[in-house]
């Protein structure tokens, strides 16, 4: 069946994996990836793309209500696969504005731009769906009643060989929302307002809620990709706080055949977790990619421990996240493709051998280099 779907946020981290995946594996689809480039979206994510002949890049702001109905009305949308948002806790704590306004006003303006086209149409809602992607942040945190960690009760093919989770209790579908943090708190109310369209209006629509994901691609102001460039570069890695903070991680190509599967055969008006059990203290794994990073560098073992620097703990920090993935288990039958050991190992070299790519960032470059190639169309 020919689709044609628009992808916000294609340019960003989980955004340009999700893309890459539709447009090799549905040449039968239109995808048409919009985003507004801001400081974290990136063209060079998605050059192995860029060329096929079903994709197209738009450049726009979800917040315009007008060009997003006329951009729907143009390429006859009938599927949006909503990525775009201001992701970044730190960032958010500094500028609650800019969240609020892209991450809540932004999804109302695509959610209202959908209501009016396809209500235009004499199918109405048939064949159509809204999938909105969102966070395990909403529903807060969790304790953490084993601090020493416990055998997982739950594990994936995505659970690390230590198998570790950090309390007995996880984040189900049915956890009550309770964000912290202003961008959690942004989340929480575009996933409302998605929900609302669906009770108010009958939209199609699908809300997912997933863990941290790491791999390539990611901007290097988060943990991961931030610590394995400061390394390289002997700079200190600032551990906020004492290092205690639970997240549970995911290997963004597993987040992307999750959606891809969810988007396919995922029951309309459900929420879905997507979440690999696989629980880390933050300290924990600074000292896998420390060492992982030191190996692949030719470096003695422990080299780079010196550079870990306790630094003031983020503003309310959430303590645990972890996820109850397995409805989406037993339900839809999706499983991650690779073990954290794998993935952290990939990530890892991947940063490694793009170093151009991370520079290009780092310098500020590349803002002016998808300035350059790529125009307001
Ligand atoms: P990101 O910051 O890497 O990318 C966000 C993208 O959205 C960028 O390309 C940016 O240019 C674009 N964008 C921002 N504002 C826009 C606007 N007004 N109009 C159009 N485009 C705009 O984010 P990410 O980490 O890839 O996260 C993508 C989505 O997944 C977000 O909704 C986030 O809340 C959610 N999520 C992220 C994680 C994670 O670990 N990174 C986990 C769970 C859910
Ligand atoms: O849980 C899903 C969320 O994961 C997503 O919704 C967010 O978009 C994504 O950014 C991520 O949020 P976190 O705040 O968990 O990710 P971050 O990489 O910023 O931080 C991971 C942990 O590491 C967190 O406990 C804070 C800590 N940290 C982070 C940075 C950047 C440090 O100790 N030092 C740092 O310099």
């Amino acid at each position: 069946m020919k689709r044609t779907i628009i992808i916000t946020g294609g340019a960003g981290f989980i955004g340009s994996h999700v893309v890459r995946l539709f447009v090799n594996k549905y040449p039968d689809y239109h995808i048409i990836n919009v985003d507004k480039l801001t400081y974290a979206g990136n063209l060079e994510n998605l050059t192995d793309v860029e060329n096929m002949p079903n994709y197209t890049f738009v450049k726009a702001d979800i917040c315009d209500f007008d060009r997003m109905l006329d951009l729907m009305k143009e390429y006859t949308v009938d599927g949006i696969i909503h990525l775009a948002a201001e992701s970044h806790v730190d960032r958010s704590i500094k500028d609650p504005f800019t969240f609020a306004k892209t991450n809540v006003m932004g999804t109302l303006s695509l959610l209202q731009a959908a209501k009016v086209y396809w209500e235009s149409l004499p199918e109405k809602y048939s064949g159509k769906l809204f999938y909105h992607i969102s966070t395990d942040e909403v529903y807060g945190a969790l304790e953490l009643t084993a601090p020493e960690g416990i055998d997982s009760p739950f594990t994936t093919a995505a659970s690390s060989e230590h198998h570790h989770a950090y309390g007995e209790e996880f984040f189900l579908e049915t956890t009550k929302y309770n964000p912290h943090s202003p961008y959690s708190a942004s989340k929480a109310s575009s996933d409302h307002f998605v929900r609302a369209y669906h009770d108010t209006y009958g939209m199609p629509t699908i809300v997912t809620n997933c863990s941290n994901n790491y791999g390539p691609y990611q901007f290097p102001e988060k943990l991961i990709p931030l610590f394995i460039n400061n390394i390289r570069h002997r700079k200190a890695l600032p551990v906020y706080g004492k290092g205690e903070n639970v997240r549970d991680w995911l290997y963004v190509v597993d987040h992307a055949r999750a959606i891809d599967l969810i988007f396919h055969d995922g029951k309309v008006a459900e929420t879905y977790n997507i979440g690999g059990f696989n629980e880390w203290k933050n300290i924990d794994i600074i000292k896998v990619i420390i060492k992982t990073v030191d190996r692949l560098l030719g470096n003695p073992e422990g080299h780079s421990l010196d550079l870990i620097t306790y630094v003031t703990d983020r503003a309310g920090h959430d303590l645990r996240y972890a996820i109850d993935s397995r409805k989406l288990q037993s339900e839809l039958g999706w499983e991650p493709s690779l073990q954290f050991e794998e993935g952290i190992e990939k990530t890892v070299r991947w940063y490694l051998d793009n170093e151009e790519w991370m520079n290009r960032i780092t310098s500020g470059e590349y803002e002016k280099y998808y300035e350059s190639m790529y125009k307001d169309r």
